[in-house]
């Protein structure tokens, strides 16, 4: 059997997915857009062969429990479907912090999806292998896909699926993620999302999220990187509205996540285009335009609060490499 090396970009939601009508599918409460980053990556090497013991690594360390539960449980779905029942290996490793809200489990998942299917030899769409990443993790759907990605809500597992709706090259934008921390964030999203259970403003959250989405999309279409900004800051607030009322109340933020939100209010008074955003940890992404990315960046990393700065821009997708992780 083949052993196959996928390198995947993580991304961004400029549109929270937040929420599941089927959990066990992993079908979304609505539809998300988010930006693929080429900045920040994982790559997964796969083998299947008689002499491994369903081994798992990831950065340097050998993983049990839960998480490695999870990516075998991905693993058997495509077993199962391929007809090959061979224990396998997998080396994994992430360009930045794991488990701290800047989304690995989104590109580890879909390069073990990516990975995996290629090493069982199966001839997969990209419709079908985001599909089938979505099952391991929501957001990994949207990493099988490059620019600007679109996960369709869908009604059943055959039409909750992500695609290309900007390409990479479309939008001249630049993230700026700022790490304020490296320990595990404090509730993973799978947990996050279990304490919505009739969560007061979900209606009104999804009355609004399509509407948000085509005004996004009016904006990108556009290539208004202030309205975008503006858009995806206010989305990311609303979404941490949403957390801090949810039952028991998820308080995410770090004293030194709300230093970094204050210097990006400063910023834009300075007239710099930068607008935060941020998923269910403390570190953030901060987007800004080419032109002001490298004074964003030097004054983000010269904040006492901040242990590291990474740049990226859009990324263009999942990429098959001939040189493996063992
Ligand atoms: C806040 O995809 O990690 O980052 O489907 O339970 O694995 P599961 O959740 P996950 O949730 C991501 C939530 C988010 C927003 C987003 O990326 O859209």
């Amino acid at each position: 059997m083949r052993k196959v090396t996928y390198k995947v970009g993580t991304d961004i939601a400029l549109i929270k997915y937040w929420g599941k009508k089927d959990e066990v599918l992993r079908l979304p409460l609505n539809s998300s857009v988010a930006l693929n980053l080429d900045g920040l990556t994982t790559t997964t090497t796969v083998e299947f062969d008689g002499s491994y013991n369903d081994q798992v690594m990831i950065d340097g360390g050998v993983v049990k429990g839960g998480e490695k539960d999870r990516i075998v449980e991905q693993i058997q779905r495509l077993r199962l479907i391929s007809g090959v029942d061979l224990p396998f290996k997998m080396v994994s490793e992430n360009t930045f912090p794991r488990a701290t809200g800047l989304s690995s489990s989104a590109s580890g998942m879909a390069a073990l999806t990516f990975a995996t299917a290629g090493a069982l030899e199966m001839d997969l769409t990209q419709k079908q292998l985001s599909i089938l990443a979505r099952q391991a993790s929501g957001s990994a759907c949207r990493c099988v896909c490059g620019g600007v990605v679109e996960w369709h809500e869908g009604e059943t597992s055959e039409d909750s699926y992500a695609e290309t709706i900007f390409p990479a090259e479309y939008l001249d934008i630049v993230d700026v993620v700022v790490v304020v921390g490296s320990k595990q964030k404090i509730i993973s999203s799978t947990e996050g999302m279990k304490r919505l259970y009739d969560h007061q403003f979900m209606k009104v959250r999804l009355e609004g999220v399509n509407q948000k989405i085509s005004e996004l999309k009016r904006l990108i279409k556009a290539k208004d990187i202030e309205g975008i900004g503006q858009l995806v800051e206010a989305e990311a607030l609303e979404f941490h509205s949403m957390l801090l009322t949810s039952s028991p109340p998820i308080i995410a933020w770090l004293p030194e996540t709300v230093a970094v939100m204050h210097k990006v209010q400063e910023l834009r008074k300075q007239g710099l285009g930068a607008y935060f955003t941020i998923n269910t940890g403390f570190n953030l992404h901060v987007l800004t335009t080419p032109s002001d990315a490298y004074t964003v960046e030097t004054l983000l990393s010269k904040m006492e609060q901040v242990q590291q700065v990474m740049v990226s821009g859009v990324g263009d997708g999942p990429k098959e490499l001939t040189e493996h992780l063992f």
